[in-house]
């Protein structure tokens, strides 16, 4: 019989995410960046199957790549199961079953909705009942993108890019996500930025010391209009992404021929994302990107954050 109040094994859904605007600021003495974001959730999902175990362990399948998914403390699914238990002083162990549904280090939050997924289903599986304001702020620990994984749908994102608020977003967008057999190293992204401001300082107009959002992003979210949201498209890391990876260009140039509103580079990248005018067009940029040799994926925003969807 399901006894809910303590279950012994719980399976929590969580999305990957795509910025449709990241602007960044300098890098500030913590080592960070101070950023303005705008997030939406996206179709692609990470499902993690939490079990009661003898001390913390993982395994990882997928519809995506998983090879090079780490299934030690480097894991940041690992790492949220002991920051939970150590802020709770819970002793009980647990198994994480991770099967992956976003790209491996695309740019696309697979690792931190494996993160956000692992506090909730270890949140309900030790019944430890926190709140959702504490789940958010073991989140941040853990990393920027983390609390807007538990968060879901449109949200922006201050500071870290850590500091959520809701925005208002109508219908649904369709994307086709491109993603690369090599993954990118976000810090070495924001270094890439650090090092391009640096070379041009002076023929780059002066960084904002507090990034913003364009009105045109609102707008074009309030309308539901993908073509506008097309136009509003932007990402500040995407220059040092082109520079260290410069074959992303020719896959944004390419989904765009083949019929995208637009393409940008998701988050640090390496995976391009492709916004459609609906969910007809995705089909054929997706199979246009797939015959051009490309592995590509379709996926619908926004979508809701991280949900248990069975604790038996
Ligand atoms: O917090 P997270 O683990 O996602 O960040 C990974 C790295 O990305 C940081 O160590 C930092 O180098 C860079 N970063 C940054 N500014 C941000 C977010 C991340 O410089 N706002």
């Amino acid at each position: 019989m399901t006894d809910k109040a303590n279950p012994v094994a719980v399976r929590v859904r969580a999305p990957g995410k795509v910025n449709l605007q990241l602007a960044v600021g300098e890098l500030q003495e913590d080592g960070y960046h101070e950023l303005a974001t705008a997030f939406q959730a996206l179709s692609l999902i990470e499902e993690i199957t939490a079990t009661s175990a003898e001390g913390i362990s993982l395994s990882v399948s997928g519809t995506v790549d998983v090879a090079g998914v780490p299934l030690d403390e480097s894991n940041l699914a690992y790492r949220a199961a002991l920051l939970l238990r150590e802020r709770t002083g819970v002793t009980d162990g647990v198994h994480l079953n991770i099967h992956k549904g976003v790209p491996v280090a695309g740019g696309m939050g697979g690792g931190s909705a494996d993160a956000a997924a692992t506090l909730v289903a270890c949140d309900a599986l030790w019944a430890t009942n926190l709140s959702s304001a504490e789940l958010h702020t073991l989140a941040a620990e853990l990393g920027a993108d983390v609390p807007f994984s538990l968060h879901g749908g449109t949200a922006m994102g201050t500071g870290r890019g850590d500091e959520l608020s809701p925005m208002l977003s109508q219908g649904r967008f369709d994307w086709v996500l491109v993603t690369n057999d090599e993954g990118l190293s976000t810090p070495r992204v924001y270094g890439e930025l650090d090092a391009i401001r640096q070379r041009l300082r002076a023929d780059l107009p002066v960084v904002p010391a507090q990034p913003h959002l364009g009105a045109d992003l609102f707008h074009a979210l309030r309308a539901g209009d993908p073509v506008r949201l097309a136009d509003a498209l932007h990402n500040d890391l995407q220059a040092a992404a082109l520079s260290l990876r410069p074959e992303l260009a020719v896959v944004i140039d390419l989904g765009v021929r083949e019929g995208a509103l637009a393409g940008i580079v998701s988050g640090s990248g390496p995976t391009v994302a492709l916004l459609c005018a609906d969910a007809e067009s995705a089909l054929e940029v997706h199979v246009s990107m797939t015959a051009a040799g490309y592995n590509s994926f379709r996926a619908h925003g926004p979508v809701a954050g991280a949900r248990i969807v069975s604790a038996v």
